[in-house]
Order: structure tokens, then sequence, then C-alpha cells
């Protein structure tokens, strides 16, 4: 028997009604490395209208990556922080480029309503584009939020300005709004919001959270996210400059993604002057995609598909215990040390003479194991053991323990530790182990020409992060980046008010006293 056509089309209606709504075991992800069109440097503000002038040009660079996304099947796509309005602002010439972002529960489409909290034509674009495409669209802006003197904390000019990352689905909706609380030491046209905020939302193809390059070396609300919130996929807008030789992009960022066994979309500003290059579309199991590029100026879209719940996939790692192979085994030989700056800090240092060996080197409580053969051992090039346990206290304060094996930038010991591009020196196996303080350890891998290791590499439920048979490329490092948030100072907006804010808050209070009295008088 034929069903009737209408019946036949409704229960089509229902299948791809379910279809939309049902959950997904995988989805299509989408990062753009954009390459910023910035403003004239000026000291005076611009006008609105030639702010957004700005804006719409970035944007609509933008436009053709969301769409292009959005035609290969793309679910959501990511831009980079500071990819509309660029970098370099004092407070006052950022402020034309502000817009008031409101709380994602009042429930609103910009694309249908722009006017309903003021002009917001970056917000509707962003939204319309969302719409128009049916992708979800991550994107970096600024919001402004009047105050006045009942808040202590109020700024002089009477309000806010936060670097914001806004999120509208695929039907432009504002589905989440954060504010940046790990703030770079040169953002000084932003302001600290109050405290990490933690900002989810939930779709079919899993839970969302996000947050701004600087937070990821913190614990809030980066963290916080992953272990508390347990969020499927990290959202992550950056501006990063490169630093050798742990702190590039595409290597911290895929390493953070595996330690904390999290997806992590991340997309980074594309500024060669500035260092800045490096996006990638990262899972538990390593790099699904990854772009560096310091030849061109051009921008990169990449694509990629990922588990919408990696927790419940069976390559998902069971709990990684960071220090118990290091722990339980017998120290081996210490060689003689040296001392040697990386990045500012003071990592103790020992040669690796031989074509294979094992050896340790120790800094206060942290121990650094390594077993290693290489393929051949060359003349021109010299590779070390480092160590580290210790405050970093140049731009940013955060507690680092760090075993790594490098690359020195030439066979003169004192240049371990500097910038170095590429390698020969093939390794037939490594095996890298360290009794840290903390569960909380990124497993790096860089090779010659700043690239990712395919696969090959794998870290070990004790702790230890091997390959058995070599890498594809020569090494340039291989590290155990290790954080001990629980010896980080206290985040500069926690620190209780001193000087002017101290004052200001009793002169309100006295102010508050006096006019207490005048109603009570008047009264
Ligand atoms: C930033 O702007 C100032 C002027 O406001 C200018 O002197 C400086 O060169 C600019 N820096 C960069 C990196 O563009
Ligand atoms: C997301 O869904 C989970 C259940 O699947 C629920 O517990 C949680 O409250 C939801 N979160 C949000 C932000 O809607
Ligand atoms: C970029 O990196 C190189 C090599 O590490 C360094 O010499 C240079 O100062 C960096 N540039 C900026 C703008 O930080
Ligand atoms: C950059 O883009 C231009 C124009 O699309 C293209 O001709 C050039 O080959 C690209 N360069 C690289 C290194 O991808
Ligand atoms: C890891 O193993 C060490 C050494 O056996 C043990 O002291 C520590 O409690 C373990 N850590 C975790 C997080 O299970
Ligand atoms: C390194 O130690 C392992 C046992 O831990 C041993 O099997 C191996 O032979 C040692 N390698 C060298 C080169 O000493
Ligand atoms: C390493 O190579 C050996 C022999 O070729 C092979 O049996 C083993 O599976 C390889 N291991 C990995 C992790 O690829
Ligand atoms: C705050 O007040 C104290 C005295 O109460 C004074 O010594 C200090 O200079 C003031 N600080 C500022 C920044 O005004």
């Amino acid at each position: 028997m034929i069903s009737e056509p209408s019946s036949l089309l409704s229960s089509v209606f229902v299948l791809l009604m379910i279809l939309k709504t049902s959950a997904l075991d995988k989805y299509i992800a989408a990062v753009y490395e954009h390459s910023v069109i910035l403003s004239e440097a000026t000291q005076k503000p611009v006008s609105s209208e030639e702010a957004l002038k700005l804006m719409n040009k970035n944007m609509d660079i933008l436009e053709e990556a969301i769409q292009t996304a959005a035609t290969q099947g793309a679910h959501i796509i990511v831009t980079p922080e500071d990819g509309i309005y660029g970098f370099n602002f004092t407070r006052e010439t950022l402020y034309p480029y502000l817009e008031d972002i409101p709380d994602p529960q009042a429930n609103w489409i910009p694309c249908d309503d722009s006017q309903r909290f003021g002009p917001a034509p970056v917000q509707e674009r962003l939204s319309c584009l969302a719409r128009d495409n049916s992708i979800y669209v991550v994107a970096n802006i600024g919001d402004k939020k009047q105050c006045d003197y009942m808040d202590p904390k109020c700024p002089s000019d009477g309000h806010y300005q936060y670097n914001t990352n806004v999120v509208f689905d695929s039907d432009g909706k504002l589905v989440a709004r954060y504010h940046k609380y790990n703030l770079f030491k040169t953002e000084v046209q932003f302001d600290f919001p109050k405290k990490p905020e933690l900002v989810t939302f939930n779709t079919s193809f899993g839970k969302f959270g996000i947050f701004t390059c600087f937070d990821i070396l913190f614990h809030d609300p980066a963290v916080t996210l992953v272990s508390k919130l347990k969020v499927d996929t990290i959202l992550f807008p950056t501006a990063w400059m490169n630093v050798l030789p742990h702190l590039t992009a595409v290597e911290f960022h895929s390493a953070w993604a595996v330690g904390m066994q999290v997806n992590l979309l991340s997309a980074n500003t594309h500024k060669t002057g500035m260092n800045m290059t490096g996006s990638g579309i990262y899972a538990p199991d390593g790099s699904h995609a990854y772009h560096y590029d310091v030849e061109s100026e051009n921008g990169t879209l990449l694509i990629s598909e990922l588990n919408s719940r990696p927790s419940v996939s069976p390559t998902y790692l069971p709990m990684v215990n960071w220090s118990l192979y290091a722990s339980n085994i017998k120290p081996f030989p210490e060689d003689r040390n040296f001392r040697g700056l990386i990045f500012f800090d003071e990592f103790t240092f020992s040669k690796l003479k031989s074509q294979a060996g094992n050896l340790t080197v120790c800094q206060k409580d942290l121990c650094c194991h390594l077993s290693y053969r290489m393929i051949e051992q060359r003349e021109d090039e010299v590779y070390v053991l480092g160590a580290f346990d210790g405050l970093h206290v140049v731009e940013g304060e955060y507690y680092l323990q760090i075993c790594t094996l490098l690359k020195c930038k030439n066979t003169d010991l004192q240049t371990c530790g500097e910038s170095v591009t590429t390698a020969h020196t093939h390794f037939g196996s490594f095996s890298l182990s360290g009794t840290f303080s903390t569960n909380y350890v990124f497993p790096e891998v860089l090779l010659s020409g700043v690239q990712l290791a395919p696969r090959g590499i794998q870290v070990l439920n004790d702790g230890q992060l091997i390959s058995q048979n070599g890498t594809s490329k020569p090494i340039l490092t291989v590290t155990l980046f290790g954080r001990w948030y629980e010896k980080d100072p206290p985040h500069p907006a926690q620190v209780p008010l001193r000087g002017y804010g101290q004052n200001m808050s009793a002169l309100s209070l006295q102010y508050f006293l006096v006019f207490l009295l005048f109603i009570h008088t008047v009264l």
C-alpha cells in the first residue's frame, strides 16, 4: 500500500526534525586564521562611522571564510581574537569600536532586531552571517558597560571596556558572551571582569566552553571549564605571539588539548611581523589539522571532523598520572650540569653526550628522566635535557614545572634555550618523564620547521611521553610542560584594593554616611 503523499511528507518532515535536533556523534569544525587589517595608529579616537568601516573590511574577509566553511558542511567556525578591529589601541581610541553586548539570556537575534540594545551593527552582521549560512559563528569584539560612583571600581570615564568573545548559533541568536579574564600586560585598553566567567552552551554536537588567548595559561576559567563543567570542546580565539621553544601556538595549544583531554578550536590572528601565526583543530589524540605560515600574509581556513563527545570515544585516554613512572624508577646517573635561560627562566641542563643513553636532571622538587636513541649523532648539533621548577615572572606570573629535551641553537652550550627552527637529528626512540607535583602537564613535540608530529607519539598512563619508532622529522623539542596552579600569585583583579581604590572606597563610604545623615535630617 502506498501512503498518502501528505502523510509521507509529514513523516519526512518529522524525520528531518529529528535529524536536526538529535545528538550527533561527530561534527565538522572550522577555524580561520585571519590576516587582520589594522587601523591607522592615531592618538585621537576616530568617528564611529570610520571605526565601522574598518570593521566591515575585516568582516568582508571573515564572511568569505564563513560561507566557504558552511558550504563544506562545517557546524561551527571560530575567528581570531582582535580579528575585527586589530590591536594597538589606547582606552580612548578603542572606544568607537565597542558595542553594548547583552547577556545571552536576553534571547536576542540581532539580525531580526538590531536596535534592541542600542546601535549594534557588528553584532547584527555576525548574527546574519550565522543565520544566512546556518552555522555557529564565534568572534571576538569589544563590549562596553556603563557604571557609576556606586561601584568603587568604576573607571573614571564611567564605563568598563571588555575584550569579549561572542557566539551566534545557526539561527543567528546570541548564545554566549565571554569577557577575557587574563588580559595580557599590553592590553591597557581593556578592564578585567570582576571574576572569571564560566561560559558554556549546549548543542546537538556537544557541550562548548570558551575563553581567550592568555587565559590558556591559567587555571580559571580554562581548567574549571574542562574538569568541573565537563565541556567537550573549547572555543579559543587568540592573537598569540610565538615564543620558542615551548610557547609557539601550534605546539602549546595542541599540547593543552592532549593534556586536558578535550577538543580545542584555536583561531590565531595572522601577523608575521608580530610572530603571530599558528591555528589548529586539536583533539585529545592530537592535532587533526593545523597551520603555521611565516612566509605569506595570507589568511587560511582549516576544516576537520571531530568527535562531539571525546570523553565517550574509544581513543579517550584513561586518567594519566604524570609522576607515576618517574617517581617509581631509580634515577639515572646525573651528569655534569650547567645553567641556561629559556624565556627568562633559569633551567638546569645536561648534555646528551652519546648516541643513546639514560639521563636524569633535577631542579628543586622536579627530576626529569630521559631514555633516548639517536639514529645518528651529528657533529654540528647538540641536544640537552633540561629541568625548571619555579615561578615565571616575565609577561605574566605563573608557576612552572618543565622537563624538556631540546636542540641548542648551535654547538655552543650557551645557546641552549634560544630560538631555533630547524634540525637534522632523527631520534629512533625516546621516553621523557618527570616527578611532577602537579597533574596538569601538557605534552609537547615540536619538529623541524616548527611542525607538529602527526602520530607515533604516545602518552602512557604512568606519565611517560614516548616514541618507539621515532618521528617523521628531526626534533626541535620534546617537552612536558607542567603548570602548578596552586603556586600562582593571586590574579591582578583579585588583589585587595590598595592606594587609590582603598581611598576611593573609604571616601564613598564617608559620602554614604553623610548622605544617610542628610536623609535623616531632612526627614
Ligand atoms: C602603535 O601606535 C603608536 C601610536 O599610537 C605607534 O607609535 C606605534 O608604532 C604603533 N605600534 C605598532 C606595533 O603598530
Ligand atoms: C546542557 O545539557 C546538560 C545535559 O545534557 C545539562 O545538564 C546542562 O544544564 C545543559 N547546560 C546548558 C548551559 O544548557
Ligand atoms: C619574533 O621572534 C623573533 C625570534 O624569536 C624575535 O627575535 C623577535 O623579536 C620577535 N618579534 C616580536 C615582534 O616579538
Ligand atoms: C597568498 O595568496 C595569494 C593570492 O591569493 C596567492 O597568489 C599566493 O600563492 C598565496 N601565498 C601562499 C604562500 O599561500
Ligand atoms: C600518582 O602517583 C604518585 C606516585 O605513585 C602518587 O603519589 C600520586 O598520588 C598519584 N597522583 C594521582 C593524581 O593519582
Ligand atoms: C637505559 O636503561 C634501560 C633500562 O631502564 C636499559 O634497558 C638500557 O640499556 C639503557 N640504555 C643505555 C644506552 O644505557
Ligand atoms: C614500531 O615498530 C615496530 C616494528 O616495526 C612495530 O611492531 C610497532 O607496532 C611500532 N610501534 C608504533 C607505536 O608504531
Ligand atoms: C591613600 O590614603 C593614604 C592615607 O590614608 C595616603 O597615604 C595615600 O597616599 C593615599 N593614596 C592615594 C593613591 O591617594
